[in-house]
């Protein structure tokens, strides 16, 4: 079979893994790879590159992706449709492997709709997408978030000051969630809950009140200011995404007007994303590349590879993207249980 390959939206540890996975399964078929660079954009303007066994061979442990990546989506107009459609009838593509998060595999079940065969592969650091247990990239950006909260940590306590970490997470906020548990943050704040600013100041007060004179908090990118109207606007990329940053420093600020202790902040951004893939991520990106060329070969089309319980399986890329796995208030409240003290 003639497959493609692209990588869409941001980059994450584990897509070099599973172009691996994906290249070295599909040589065992004897089947051709076509790779496209810059996600759907190398579909649209025909822009390829081979994807060899000595290419893919050395890139388990690389982070980042070989095949470049874009948040070039091809459901924006039929132009682009149409010019993805005339690339795969040129090349004569038997199948196309996407591999994304919500908006890169939304475009492969809409080009499914199209008479592309498309499969996916889940990845990304957030975590935030349906039918999957889990996403690769998600664990590595962890092994980050809690290795920086780890020594914010001991700065926090030589100054008796309060370290404010800001990590990734737009819409949902597991980075947070399990970068705050992990590195035994004093409060969590994610985009699900509404930041409830004089219950965190409460909560420091108390804290000092008890003799803890130092404290750590974590917040995802996305939690939003309360109704100040005080500049929360973000410029917005070439796509019109908001490109968020910037909470944590405001909310050191109100840490440090409402208690008196000296607060600073620190953003972590894309360091997340980059860097190896954990042991994990290469284990669970390998597998569910496989299985995507399994997939194609048994002509499972408009379905991702999935991780269920410890088995990848393949599921409708309609139940995937239908709605953003975001974290559940009843999990966030059994954690608040910890920073209640
Ligand atoms: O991949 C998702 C994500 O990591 C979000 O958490 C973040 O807001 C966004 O990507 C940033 O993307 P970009 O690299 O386009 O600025």
């Amino acid at each position: 079979m003639r497959i493609g390959v692209l990588t869409g939206g941001g980059d994450c540890p584990g897509l070099n893994p599973a172009i691996r996975a994906i290249v070295m399964r599909a040589l065992d078929y004897g089947d051709k790879l076509i790779g496209f660079r810059q996600g759907w954009k190398g579909l649209q303007e025909a822009e390829t590159m081979p994807l060899t066994l000595d290419l893919v061979e050395p890139i388990i442990d690389q982070g980042g992706t070989i095949l470049e990546s874009s948040r070039t989506n091809p459901l924006k107009s039929r132009d682009s449709i149409l010019k993805c459609l005339a690339t795969a009838k040129k090349l004569r593509l038997d199948a196309l492997i996407a591999l994304g998060g919500e908006d890169t595999l939304g475009a492969a079940h809409g080009m499914c709709a199209e008479g592309l065969n498309c499969v996916g592969v889940p990845k990304t650091m957030d975590n935030d997408l349906s039918a999957t247990d889990y996403t690769f990239g998600f664990h590595s950006a962890l092994a980050v978030a809690v290795d920086a909260a780890d020594r914010l940590k001991d700065t926090a306590r030589s100054h008796r000051r309060i370290l404010v970490l800001e990590v990734m997470g737009r819409h949902a906020g597991w980075v947070a969630l399990h970068t705050g548990v992990s590195s035994g943050a004093d409060y969590i704040l994610i985009p699900e809950i509404p930041l409830d600013l004089p219950d965190l100041i409460k909560h420091v007060k108390q804290m000092v009140k008890r003799g803890k004179h130092w404290g750590l908090v974590v917040t995802s990118e996305g939690v939003k200011r309360p109704q100040t109207g005080a500049g929360a606007k973000h410029a917005r990329d070439e796509f019109g995404h908001e490109k968020l940053g910037g909470i944590g420093g405001f909310i050191a600020a109100e840490i440090e007007k409402g208690t008196g202790v000296d607060t600073r902040y620190v953003t972590l951004g894309h360091v997340v994303r980059g860097g190896a893939p954990t042991p994990f991520d290469r284990w669970l990106a390998t597998r569910v590349g496989i299985k995507a060329v399994e997939m194609v070969h048994d002509g499972k089309f408009d379905h991702m590879a999935a991780l269920k319980g410890g088995n990848i399986v393949a599921v409708p890329l309609a139940r995937a993207v239908k709605k953003l796995k975001t974290v559940p208030r009843a999990l966030y409240e059994e954690v608040r249980t910890l920073f209640n003290q």
